[in-house]
């Protein structure tokens, strides 16, 4: 299929570009470079640089492509940030969305797997999370993916669309090729492994009196190749509506750095710091839909396979992808 890809100089876009051109596909990738990576866009893909915010520019870009689906990935996704600077959330994420949708529309162009997230869910009522959990975002970044969820399936009843939500829990881990450059960087493993490359002292652990075995916050991390695989079976298969991408299993924080200490031999001193506002005890996903649907099911779920693969990666990109 010819697919027209939003965001494939970031970290998720670049690892499925990868794997959609390994498996024969045709990628345009459309990227306004704002948080990517020229680095990170996959040389065998065709490249159009521009940003979803200006209507014109994706509406000509999707008329000269005339792509047979749409895979979104070009947002903004840092949950503090979104707390400070809402409006830029609303505007990247949601108007920028509704430009791209409208461009589809104009081309005929029904089907879009679009990167959604566990954050649209909140503070969970029952983990693991299944996809009629309630949605009710605690920050505009969580708000501004579902509200753009909420436009598409508007769009699937009104206009014929064929929208996927992906529900991502925590990405992680590495391709030999592509991996997590985040600036700032504010997830766990990055920062873990910045402390074995030297780079930082030591890592902070968020707050040890959570409801949890260990005290400390538990996650489902998945690692970034199954979710790649997930995009690419949702645009193979004919299917709409949502579904959560996780193992079904969380880690702590205490899990996730003693598996860091172990992959890279380092001692990786962590301190105690206060809670981080805004994070849940457990987000655990119910990915029952995914196997059954799509005939998804995670092969790189094991901690030490995910860790590995991202520290391979960081050890030879550094400085990530500015070395
Ligand atoms: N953590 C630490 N120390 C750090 C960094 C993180 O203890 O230096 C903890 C956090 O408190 C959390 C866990 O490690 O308990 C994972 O934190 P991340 O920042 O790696 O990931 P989050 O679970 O906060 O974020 C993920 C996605 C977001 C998404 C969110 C939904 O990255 O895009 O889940 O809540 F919005």
């Amino acid at each position: 299929m010819r697919v027209f890809l939003t965001g494939g100089a970031g970290y998720i876009g670049s690892v499925t570009s990868e794997l959609l051109l390994n498996e024969g596909h045709e990628v345009t990738i459309f990227d306004n470079l704002g948080r990517g990576h020229r680095e990170a866009i996959e040389p065998r893909a065709d490249f159009i640089e521009g940003d979803l915010r200006d209507k014109d520019s994706v509406a000509d870009a999707m008329a000269k492509v005339k792509p047979d689906a749409v895979m979104h990935f070009a947002a903004y996704a840092l949950v503090g940030e979104s707390m400070v600077q809402p409006e830029i959330y609303f505007r990247n994420n949601v108007v920028g969305g509704i430009n791209l949708a409208e461009a589809m529309l104009a081309n005929n162009v029904q089907k879009i797997v679009f990167s959604s997230t566990c954050a649209t869910y909140g503070q969970p009522e029952r983990v693991p999370i299944t996809e009629d959990e309630p949605q009710r975002p605690q920050n505009p970044y969580g708000e501004s993916k579902l509200m753009f969820e909420h436009t598409l399936k508007w769009y699937q009843e009104l206009h014929g669309m064929k929208p996927v939500f992906l529900r991502y829990f925590n990405a992680c881990g590495a391709t030999e090729t592509y991996g997590e450059d985040h600036d700032p960087e504010t997830h766990l493993i990055p920062l873990v492994l910045r402390v074995a490359l030297g780079q930082r002292e030591s890592v902070k652990i968020f707050g040890d009196d959570y409801d949890t075995p260990d005290g400390t916050c538990l996650r489902d991390y998945i690692h970034i190749v199954d979710l790649a695989r997930a995009h690419i079976l949702a645009l193979e298969k004919d299917v709409s509506g949502p579904f959560n991408l996780g193992t079904g299993t969380g880690n702590s924080v205490l899990e996730v750095i003693e598996a860091c200490r172990e992959v890279t031999g380092h001692p990786i001193p962590a301190e105690l710091a206060p809670r981080r506002p805004g994070d849940p005890a457990r987000l655990v996903a119910g990915a029952e839909k995914a196997e059954t649907i799509l005939g998804w099911k995670p092969k790189l779920a094991d901690m030490h396979t995910i860790v590995a693969s991202a520290w391979k990666w960081h050890q030879a990109h550094p400085n990530g992808y500015g070395a």
